[in-house]
């Protein structure tokens, strides 16, 4: 008995799932049992419990006694999920590793078994494929076409970066397993852990492809992307409060990524962002007096803010 157990600490786990939780109480149990329920026995499970301020502390305690094996670190404040998932991944000894959210879950039970399967010739990426499912409020549940439902290109290391700035491979973080090395190299490059809430998926992205080799995207879909009114994805509140943020978020993405870029495709993914930086300025002069907040928030920060506080003047 002793023998084995000491022989089974010193595998290596085929997969480490890491979830980052911020006030996730009521979805916490959902998203860690979808993955102890994995039949792939060879796996690691972190949970990096944000500094939330609601029960998830408790409830993860809970489970921990249900499931002996489930890694909880509790930070004392909360750090936002770039640094969470940055956390976790500094912690995992797997030999790939997959960010699940709390609210999110994984498909079935066979999910990590039938993906080890596609890592046979140890791709530094394996890009699979979500499904968006909306939540109703009596807690039913309905599968929604998304953008981030199938984009699934067979890349490899000269143009994979590029197909990312292109949204061909949709950079969300979720739904890809990356090798434990190279995410480890990523973060060290990455070298940052402000709190970003929208952006940190791109940020992560970038880094990892950057640096990655090897990618295979096969169409098969295994993760739970859960559209629920509440989570912070899913909602569209736009509070004075939320809209600075994805503001600030914005330009903080643009600094983080474009030491990852060569600068034609740092050109290319400004130019597509474009848009979305029109919308956001529009969105802003909506509000009253916001726009002036936000530039003087920038120039606290440091923040270019050029080309969004010019008219302002
Ligand atoms: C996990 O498995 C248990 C027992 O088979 C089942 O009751 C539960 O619904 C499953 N949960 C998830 C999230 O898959
Ligand atoms: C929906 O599910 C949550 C979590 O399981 C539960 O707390 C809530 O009461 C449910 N709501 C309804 C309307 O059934
Ligand atoms: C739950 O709400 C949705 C949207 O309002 C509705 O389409 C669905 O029929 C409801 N389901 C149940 C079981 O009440
Ligand atoms: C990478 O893929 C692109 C597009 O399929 C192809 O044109 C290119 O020759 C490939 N490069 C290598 C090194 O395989
Ligand atoms: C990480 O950032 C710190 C402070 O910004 C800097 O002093 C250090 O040189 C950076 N390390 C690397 C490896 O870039
Ligand atoms: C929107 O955000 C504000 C401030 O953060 C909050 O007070 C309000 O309840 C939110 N509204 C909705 C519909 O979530």
């Amino acid at each position: 008995m002793l023998q084995f157990a000491i022989i089974a600490l010193q595998i290596i786990p085929s997969i480490t799932v890491i979830i980052p939780a911020y006030n996730a109480e009521k979805y916490i149990q959902t998203s860690v049992q979808s993955v102890t329920n994995q039949s792939l026995q060879n796996k690691e499970i972190i949970v990096v419990n944000d500094g939330s301020t609601d029960s998830t502390k408790s409830a993860l305690r809970k489970l921990q006694i249900t499931y002996p094996n489930l890694i909880v670190y509790n930070l004392e404040q909360n750090k936002g999920p770039l640094f969470a998932r940055q956390y976790g991944v500094q912690k995992s000894r797997g030999e790939y590793v997959l960010q699940l959210d709390a609210d999110d879950s994984l498909r079935h039970q066979n999910v990590l078994q039938d993906l080890l399967a596609y890592t046979i010739q140890k791709p530094d990426i394996l890009h699979f494929q979500h499904q968006a499912v909306k939540y109703f409020p009596n807690n039913s549940t309905q599968e929604i076409s998304w953008w981030g439902n199938a984009q699934v290109e067979s890349a490899n290391s000269s143009n994979m970066l590029n197909m990312l700035v292109h949204a061909k491979i949709h950079w969300l973080i979720h739904g890809k397993l990356i090798k434990r090395t190279i995410f480890a190299q990523a973060i060290e490059q990455i070298n940052d852990t402000r709190h970003l809430i929208y952006g940190d998926d791109e940020v992560l992205c970038v880094a990892v492809f950057s640096i990655a080799q090897s990618y295979n995207g096969v169409p098969y879909i295994g993760y739970n992307f859960n559209q629920r009114q509440d989570s912070v994805t899913g909602q569209r509140n736009q509070s004075i409060q939320t809209l600075l943020k994805v503001i600030i978020d914005y330009f903080s993405t643009r600094d983080l990524v474009q030491k990852f870029l060569p600068p034609d495709l740092f050109d290319i993914r400004n130019r597509i962002t474009k848009d979305y930086e029109v919308n956001l300025q529009n969105l802003a002069k909506l509000k009253d007096n916001s726009i002036v907040n936000v530039c003087a928030m920038y120039k606290i920060r440091g923040i270019d803010t050029q080309s969004l506080c010019n008219d302002i003047k």
